[in-house]
């Protein structure tokens, strides 16, 4: 990412004529519900952002686009010239723009990881950055580039492997298709979250990453390189830690490592809320973060005190003037490359409230990602594929629920469940009732009506319910949040955990049931997985006929039933190793290395 000599000199000139207080500004971001367009007008304030399920109006295209206008008109009329920098606005539009009504959901990044396809995802990120443009929005906090080596995890679902290998191949080609060359229809790319948000121990959200420099650069920090390469504007740090020391106060990690070594040349932008977690004193934590090498604070409500702190910190000489101006600098530079500075208002942009929004064309680039990333497990005396005229009873929790096959991160922060709020699309019911018409769904889900009279198969769609960040954990109990003995630099957030077991039979013990109940009577099942991870699923593989781990299929669930009634065979493959025990988190070049499947498995039809 470079600017040409015209733009390098606008930067310097504007650079140059800001105040500190227009300086700082630039470096502040508040979330939208703590903050009016005067605030961002009296304050010059860089950037405003949702957080997960902070939606205006009607959470429609046309109230982003107006939302969008009002912020563009408190930030950038007058031009920048005369001092008025327009706001850039930031979402998780990390599985589509997943946060706004009727969006093209697309499959998490762990089913995407498993469909092995980077062209794939280069026409993913082009409907991401349309959807995404259309609401008037420019910064989208994706594609998390976290390689996840323990399934507990709760964000495991958006690492797209447990093996640095694939998502260095995404990396590049999600973000340049993102960004699109920097041109009127890019949106700017944020890799996260910097670095070793997969690699802590446990699994547990934002704790810390007890591993070896050669690991963290080689495993973690490699997949950054060709996003890097790529141009990725932003990046956002972890809140996790490396060796006890939290990664937002890393002067190493955030400045060495990421800007000196691999010439990283947009800005960082902190966590939600993350600087608070570098010292109980929030100026200190200030001060430490922006000396490390954080460029602009996401301080959703802190705003206001974190510009004060900082112009503190500033006058007695704490945060260097020059640290300043380089994080200004950056920010600055990523807005003119982007051209952020010279576009229009909102509504006047040619990809505002674009009619393609959420459309069969787009749907249908999700459901070809659904399809690709099905992994066929187990297919005993070849059930699958079904044949369409086939009497199917449909059960299982997750068979007509559209909220959570897309899980977390979708149109709220933890998603969703029901069909309601999840506009457009097919549950994965939906999707199997328009191929098979002797299909029925099982009244109260259960299979209790399987029928061997009545019923040539059955399929049970099973799994979790949505999650997202610490809430999807699977942890034994809270001693395991910090190792004993390992001294966090910080603090940390512990939010109550999903479960205590990796295992479906005890984390969903109802889906067991219904597979014996409907095996018991003599109709063969496949089984479904809807799940953000691994899990062990012993008793239910061994209960079932056929087994498919589908992931989070997102909006488009009738994806799933064009693989299972042979309109195309299965071609997923494990881009995550399948524990065979609970605690056991196998990772490919492990030694011993015992998975119940391994990375790079799955069958197809013919097996
Ligand atoms: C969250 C996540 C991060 C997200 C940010 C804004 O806490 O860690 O991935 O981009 O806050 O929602």
């Amino acid at each position: 990412m470079g600017l040409d000599g015209a733009g390098r000199s606008r930067v310097e000139s504007l650079l140059g004529r800001m105040s500190l207080e227009r300086k700082i500004g630039q470096m502040t971001q508040a979330e939208r519900l703590s903050v009016t367009p005067a605030e961002v007008r009296e304050h010059h304030l860089g950037s405003v952002l949702s957080g997960g399920g902070s939606t205006p109006g009607a959470n429609r295209p046309a109230d982003w686009v107006a939302m969008a206008d009002e912020l563009w008109e408190a930030s950038a009329a007058g031009g920048p010239e005369q001092g008025a920098v327009p706001v850039l606005y930031g979402v998780d539009a990390v599985h589509g723009n997943s946060n706004v009504l009727g969006a093209t959901v697309f499959p998490h990044n762990i089913g995407l990881g498993a469909a092995g396809d980077p062209e794939l995802m280069e026409r993913i990120a082009r409907v991401t950055a349309r959807e995404t443009l259309a609401c008037g929005v420019d910064w989208a906090f994706a594609p998390t580039l976290a390689v996840a080596r323990d399934d507990r995890w709760g964000r495991t679902y958006e690492s797209y492997s447990e093996d640095p290998g694939i998502v260095a191949a995404y990396a590049g080609r999600f973000v340049g298709a993102l960004q699109a060359d920097l041109g009127p229809d890019g949106l700017v790319a944020c890799a996260k979250h910097w670095v070793g948000d997969g690699a802590t121990t446990h699994g547990i959200d934002q704790g810390d990453a007890a591993i070896p420099r050669a690991e963290l650069e080689s495993l973690h920090a490699a997949p950054y390189r060709p996003a890097i390469e790529a141009g990725v504007l932003t990046v956002m740090a972890s809140y996790s830690s490396w060796n006890g020391d939290k990664c937002h106060g890393h002067r190493y990690l955030l400045t060495d490592l990421l800007k000196g070594q691999l010439g990283f040349r947009g800005f960082v932008v902190s966590d939600w809320n993350g600087l608070d977690q570098l010292d109980d004193d929030f100026g200190e934590a200030v001060a430490l973060g922006v000396n490390a090498g954080i460029d602009m604070a996401m301080v959703p409500e802190s705003w206001r005190e974190f510009m004060a702190r900082l112009k503190e910190h500033v006058e007695r000489g704490r945060v260097p003037l020059g640290r300043i101006d380089d994080a200004v600098r950056r920010i600055l530079t990523v807005k003119q490359a982007c051209g952020l500075l010279d576009r229009p208002r909102p509504s006047e942009r040619p990809g505002a409230n674009d009619p393609g929004f959420g459309s069969a064309a787009h749907r249908e680039t999700a459901r070809e990602a659904v399809r690709k990333s099905l992994v066929l497990l187990k297919n005993e005396g070849g059930l699958l594929p079904l044949d369409r005229g086939a009497r199917i009873l449909v059960a299982g929790r997750n068979a007509h629920d559209r909220g959570h096959q897309c899980g977390g991160w979708t149109v709220e922060w933890q998603g969703l469940t029901g069909n309601d709020r999840v506009e457009g699309g097919t549950s994965i019911w939906e999707g199997i009732a328009r191929l098979a018409p002797n299909a029925v769904l099982s009244a109260g889900g259960t299979g209790a009506e399987a029928d061997p009279r009545r019923h040539d198969a059955a399929i049970a769609v099973i799994g979790e319910r949505p999650y997202a960040e610490g809430l999807g954990d699977v942890r034994s109990g809270d001693d395991v949040v910090v190792e004993q003995g390992s001294q966090i630099q910080g603090t940390f957030r512990v939010l109550e955990a999903y479960g205590d077991e990796l295992s479906l039979s005890r984390l969903h013990p109802e889906d067991l049931t219904t597979i014996r109940t409907i095996a018991a009577r003599g109709v063969p099942v496949v089984a479904v997985l809807v799940s953000g991870r691994p899990l062990c699923i012993g008793p239910e593989l061994q209960a079932s006929g056929a087994f498919v781990a589908a992931w989070l299929p997102g909006s488009e669930g009738q994806g799933v039933a064009d693989v299972l009634f042979g309109g195309h065979d299965f071609q997923g493959r494990l881009s995550f190793s399948w524990p065979r025990e609970p605690g056991q988190s196998p990772n490919r070049g492990d030694s011993p290395y015992d998975p119940l499947f391994p990375y790079g498995f799955g069958l197809s039809y013919a097996g």
